[in-house]
């Protein structure tokens, strides 16, 4: 070839890249990011049955009882909607691999885990956050475990867990916000924000997964996964709010509870997933199931069988089966004898391929290793914890301002840390903060030895151990490490017992951290008694005995009988499950550096007989503060030992002048309400200003009270400040049986604000037609 022809060649060749370059990019585009309707024109049917199934990443005897080929074979060959329970970034990257370098069509799996309040750097508990009454610290937290999560290769997290618990027998109050609706709903918009932020495909960001769609926390008894029998009533105006408010907030996917809803089971029942989740709510993402919720329906006695389960599940809306493979084995076959179309499969599928190409997975199916280790261990991770442990503890009692304890060594010179809980780690990150891979926690012993160095010596005494009667389904799954205390004869437990007395009695001061350890309250750790177990009642009596101040921790996730404690212990303080930085956070409190402004997110029973207990009961026709009422009760007081809402702090707020606009405004018109919050105490602290509201008749009878404003405010000592709050149609409305449908009435409405649901300042307004 001469040069001129190569020459010519050349010219040709450029002349045929520039005209073909902007089709060369197109095509490149549509190959990393697909349209959804384009794949699916592409996908057999077995293929879109692996889109609706989420495999198990560790071997189960559930889904092989179904399905004889391995997962990974079905990754292979058909895709996979989702894995789960696959926590370990190198797996995940050679599951993704197996998806898109093998399986035909290349389509990413989407990984999901239980990432409830951390990946790595674990915070409080859920109760314990929705205790800080702090929407940014609990979306700031949230955002946090999203970039964890994410860097690690989980792109949807199985949170936030928005069902309101009323039983604090029911081991998963940890999870949730606690036994309030608006509470609840700003804690489910929060928890949405912070993982999916504004932008899904941002590195920093996951899929969020609203549960247990609906009513898991209404259970019979308490008893974890019994049915729950809930008027509508009270599933619009009480349990579902939470999950419109996770809707609203953009929420991409839904997990289906396991219970039966008024005996229907929710895996299967199409008036939540269709009627009130499509139709009422036009959610665009989708739902899966809970844990093998799809085949649990012939257990429930719902389904014939596997091919009936698979057609009620999908058909009442349920897009993807969590585990069970009931999907895989059953839903072609439906398709084939045509029980199912192939438009609803469709359908199904889209949401599912939709949110893949939103999450970028097209264009990053992989995770980066080598960032993996910077973004884990980001230093400002561990401050957030720290500030998020310190704005969630609950000071429930301080007697003669037994807190803050002083560091220096000059009013104290000893300290004796004595409980089960006092040295625990894994146990302070709850259940579901053992799943990922957390870092090492510290212990509340540790934190108090940081805190005080040389200046006072610290001695500690574990106590007796304490275990659960029956051991817990989790124990031994290595997904949540976690183990019970160690089995110990009499003699030894009576020799733990002794020691602890003795140690406090060579104390000045004694901190006691009792409770439960992280199994005791969780999924499937239900108890019918709230006492403190396992002799740490005994322990508490002795050790207070022999008479030093003593301050009591609570580390646990739900309330738990302390009426003894309440009258004959100087100061409590609720920690809950405070994670990864619990013990310093602790400690921060217990020694003043941080003054606790957490306020109680349920109502802390005297007794576990009182259950269910919720302050925005109705008012009966023997109402307590009615002349001659005594009680319901003749052996205990109705009321609770702390009322929702409630917590103390190192200094003192007054409540004054609370206004409200109108005496009378239209129905639909928007009031509003202030109130002057004072620091009247020596020293800065937070208030949680909260504000209720009762309607005084109508089409139904109302709550007494009703939460429909709250403002966390810092307030430096003797500082004042005015609140606003609006009352407009979306806090004035409730949805009334009588009318079947959403009202706002023409009524008398009281109003009051303060520090709790006691709180007496109160004004009041008419709303007219
Ligand atoms: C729990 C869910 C959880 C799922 C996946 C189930 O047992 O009820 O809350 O998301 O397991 O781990």
């Amino acid at each position: 070839m001469s040069f001129g022809t190569v020459q010519r060649t050349m010219r040709l060749r450029w002349i045929v890249v520039i005209l073909l370059a902007p089709v060369c990019v197109l095509a490149s585009f549509a190959q990393t990011r697909p349209s959804a309707r384009d794949l699916l024109a592409q996908m057999t049917l077995e293929e879109k049955v692996a889109q609706l199934s989420q495999l198990p990443g560790i071997p189960t005897d559930d889904f092989k009882e179904q399905v004889d080929t391995a997962p990974e074979e079905i990754a292979r060959k058909y895709g996979a909607g989702s894995v789960l329970w696959v926590s370990d970034p190198k797996e995940i990257n050679r599951w993704q691999h197996i998806a898109v370098d093998e399986s035909r069509l290349h389509i990413p799996i989407l990984f999901g885990l239980d990432v409830i309040h951390g990946y790595h750097t674990i915070f409080p508990a859920p109760i314990a956050m929705a205790s800080s009454w702090d929407p940014k610290l609990v979306e700031g937290a949230q955002s946090v475990a999203a970039q964890e999560a994410r860097a690690a290769g989980i792109q949807w997290t199985f949170a936030p867990m928005v069902d309101i618990a009323r039983d604090a027998r029911w081991g998963r109050m940890v999870e949730g916000a606690g036994e309030d609706p608006y509470l609840g709903a700003a804690m489910a918009r929060a928890q949405v924000l912070g993982f999916q932020g504004k932008d899904l495909t941002s590195p920093d960001h996951v899929l969020a997964c609203m549960k247990h769609f609906a009513g898991y926390g209404a259970a019979d008894g308490g008893r974890d996964y019994d049915s729950s029998y809930i008027p509508e009533e009270a599933m619009w105006n009480v349990y579902l709010p939470p999950f419109k408010a996770a809707v609203d907030a953009g929420v991409g996917s839904a997990m289906s509870a396991y219970m039966d809803l008024n005996d229907v089971p929710a895996s299967g029942n199409a008036w939540l997933l269709h009627d009130v989740l499509r139709e009422a709510w036009n959610f665009q993402g989708f739902v899966v199931s809970d844990a093998v919720a799809v085949h649990s329906l012939i257990t429930h006695g719902y389904a014939r069988d596997g091919d009936d389960a698979a057609y009620k599940a999908f058909s009442a809306g349920l897009n993807m089966d969590m585990a069970s493979g009931t999907y895989l084995k059953y839903l072609a076959a439906e398709v084939r004898q045509g029980r199912i179309s192939m438009q609803q499969i469709d359908d199904a599928v889209l949401p599912i391929l939709e949110t893949k190409i939103r999450l970028g997975l097209f264009e990053h199916p992989y995770l980066d290793e080598g960032r993996l280790q910077q973004v884990l261990n980001a230093p400002e991770h561990l401050e957030t914890a720290r500030a998020a442990v310190q704005r969630s503890v609950v000071l429930l009692r301080n007697e003669h301002n037994l807190l803050p304890l002083d560091k220096s060594g000059k009013q104290i010179k000893s300290v004796a840390v004595i409980g089960p809980l006092a040295d625990a780690e894994g146990d302070l990150l709850g259940m579901w903060g053992n799943i990922g891979k957390p870092r090492p926690t510290v212990s509340i012993l540790q934190g108090i030895k940081n805190k005080v160095g040389s200046a006072v010596r610290v001695e500690f005494a574990h106590g007796p151990n304490i275990r659960r009667d029956i051991a817990s389904i989790f124990e031994g799954n290595p997904l949540v490490p976690m183990q019970e205390q160690p089995k110990q004869s009499a003699e030894e437990a009576k020799r733990a017992f002794e020691d602890a007395v003795a140690a406090s009695r060579r104390s000045d001061v004694v901190v006691m951290v009792l409770g439960e350890i992280g199994l005791m309250s969780a999924e499937a750790a239900s108890r019918s008694s709230l006492r403190l177990s396992g002799g740490q009642q005994e322990l508490l009596e002795a050790v207070a005995a022999a008479g030093k101040p003593v301050v009591l921790v609570l580390v646990n996730g739900r309330p738990l009988e302390i009426s003894w404690a309440a009258e004959h212990v100087g100061a409590i303080l609720e920690a809950w499950y405070p994670g990864s930085q619990g013990g310093n956070g602790i400690a921060d409190v217990l020694f003043g550096d941080a003054n606790p402004g957490g306020h109680l997110p349920v109502s802390w029973l005297r007794a576990t007989g009182q259950v269910p207990i919720y302050y925005n009961h109705n008012r009966t026709q023997a109402p307590e503060d009615a002349p001659g009422f005594r009680s319901r009760y003749w052996d205990i007081l109705t009321t609770p030992l702390y009322p929702f809402g409630y917590g103390l702090s190192y200094t003192t707020f007054s409540f004054d002048n609370l206004k409200v606009s109108q005496a009378e405004a239209k129905v639909g018109a928007s009031l509003e309400v202030s109130v002057d919050v004072t620091n009247t105490g020596s020293r800065a602290g937070d208030a949680v200003a909260q504000l209720y509201i009762h309607q005084r008749a109508g089409s139904a009878s109302r709550p007494v009270r009703q939460l429909k404003g709250f403002q966390r405010v810092s307030l430096a000592a003797g500082a004042k400040q005015t609140i606003h709050f609006t009352l407009g149609p979306e806090e004035l409305r409730f949805w009334s049986p009588a009318k079947k449908e959403w009202a706002v009435e023409p009524e008398q409405f009281d109003v009051w604000a303060g520090e709790d649901s006691t709180a007496k300042l109160h004004g009041e307004f008419r709303l007219t037609q």
